[in-house]
């Protein structure tokens, strides 16, 4: 049986939240099979701001602009972005898909085990139509290329996983006036944003998360945080295949902004190296197949975030241009998005379960999988 996705020749595209929203496309709004249609924004001073830059930088006019999520659900899109704020999604998910519209959501897809839900049950609503969670760091160059490298059997089974998001948060930015208004990055539990980090993990190692136990720091960083926001924790999450992963995310230390990710397995190993810069960085690792390299020097690999692009993106280095045409391609040739609903729910789960047993004083929580729910 053709589908309707098997038609879409040319993506015809909306896009809501015009912070990261709007930055996620500019760099495939250039492409001959995208047309930019329409734009939204509850914040008039964000739409105005949208179609400034679209103007100034693209020469883009006369766009479809909208203050009301409804009414721009009635443009003649046939796929939307949706990046509002990140504790809510999945209403604005559900209802673009009840519009007929294929979504990539922001990151994390869900925020509950409700949601959760909610959001498998619409995606499986509505088989003609294609949903993928916004994890860009899934398209990191040595994200993809440890992809392979595990999926050719070079790391054996992992045994152990790391990974951490380094960022100092300077939380002065968000003014008085902000905290009254409840922005998300100001209450959102740290852990709660653990999708950069555990999500490339879980895509490599074509793994889910079954269990998890998390403890938070007691020293602060932010004297401007909210006294019940929760700026750093690590989380330790075993997995269905047995391996353990360690994630830590700190937006509450002096560190800088970086991502690492490290795996170890029976017949290798393999890290970022975390001396060089996040841009430059090199994987450093061993292998049991060439004979030597357990001792001595690491195998220097040089991938970097950046490998394995056309040129043309520029957001996040590149990795945002091809998420969003791999998301693109999924729905011109009618295939599974390469960031699906379970997996896009499994690294916002862990998250979430992570907090609850940071509040349960770090008790190991056993953790719900989509493909076990009943809908
Ligand atoms: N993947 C990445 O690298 C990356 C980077 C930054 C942010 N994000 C994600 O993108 C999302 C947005 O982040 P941000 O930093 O732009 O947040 P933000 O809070 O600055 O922007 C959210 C926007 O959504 C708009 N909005 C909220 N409710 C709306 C509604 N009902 N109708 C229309 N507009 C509405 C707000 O006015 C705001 O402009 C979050 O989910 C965040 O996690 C991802």
């Amino acid at each position: 049986m053709q589908t309707i996705m098997s038609k879409i020749d040319k993506i015809r595209l909306g896009v809501v939240g015009l912070g990261r929203g709007l930055s996620s496309v500019l760099d495939i709004i250039i492409d001959e099979d995208v047309e930019l249609v329409a734009i939204c924004d509850k914040n008039p001073e964000m739409v105005e701001k949208a179609r400034v830059q679209l103007k100034k930088d693209f020469g883009i006019e006369g766009l479809l602009e909208y203050l009301d999520f409804d009414e721009f659900l009635t443009a003649d899109t046939n796929t939307v972005v949706i990046a509002t704020d990140a504790v809510m999604h999945v209403p604005f998910v559900t209802r673009a898909m009840e519009a007929g519209k294929n979504v990539i959501s922001e990151i994390p897809a869900v925020n509950s085990l409700e949601e959760a839900k909610a959001l498998k049950k619409a995606v499986a609503s509505h088989p003609d139509l294609k949903y993928m969670c916004g994890e860009n760091d899934c398209f990191l160059g040595y994200i993809e290329a440890w992809k392979a490298m595990y999926e050719a059997g070079k790391f054996g089974d992992i045994v152990y996983a790391e990974a951490e998001y380094l960022h100092t948060t300077d939380y002065r930015e968000y003014k008085a006036e902000n905290y009254n208004d409840g922005h998300w990055r100001t209450y959102n539990p740290a852990i709660k944003y653990c999708t950069h980090d555990l999500g490339p993990l879980l895509y490599v190692m074509n793994d889910r998360p079954v269990s998890v136990t998390c403890m938070v720091p007691d020293v602060h960083y932010n004297p401007y945080k909210k006294d019940s926001y929760v700026e750093n924790a690590v989380m330790l999450v075993k997995t269905a295949k047995g391996a353990v992963i360690r994630i830590w995310i700190c937006f509450g230390a002096y560190v800088g902004y970086t991502h690492n990710y490290a795996m170890y397995g029976t017949r290798g190993m393999i890290e970022v190296d975390k001396s060089a810069e996040r841009t430059e960085a090199h994987c450093k690792a061993r292998f049991s197949d060439m004979p030597g390299s357990i001792h001595g020097k690491k195998i220097d690999i040089p991938i970097t975030v950046s490998s394995f692009q056309d040129g043309k993106g520029k957001s996040h280095l590149g990795i945002d241009r091809k998420m969003m045409r791999a998301f693109f391609e999924s729905i011109k040739n009618d295939t599974k998005p390469p960031i699906d609903v379970d997996l896009g729910i499994r690294m916002a789960l862990a998250g979430i379960y992570a907090h609850e047993s940071y509040l349960q004083g770090g008790a190991a929580l056993d953790i719900p999988d989509p493909e076990d729910f009943e809908l």
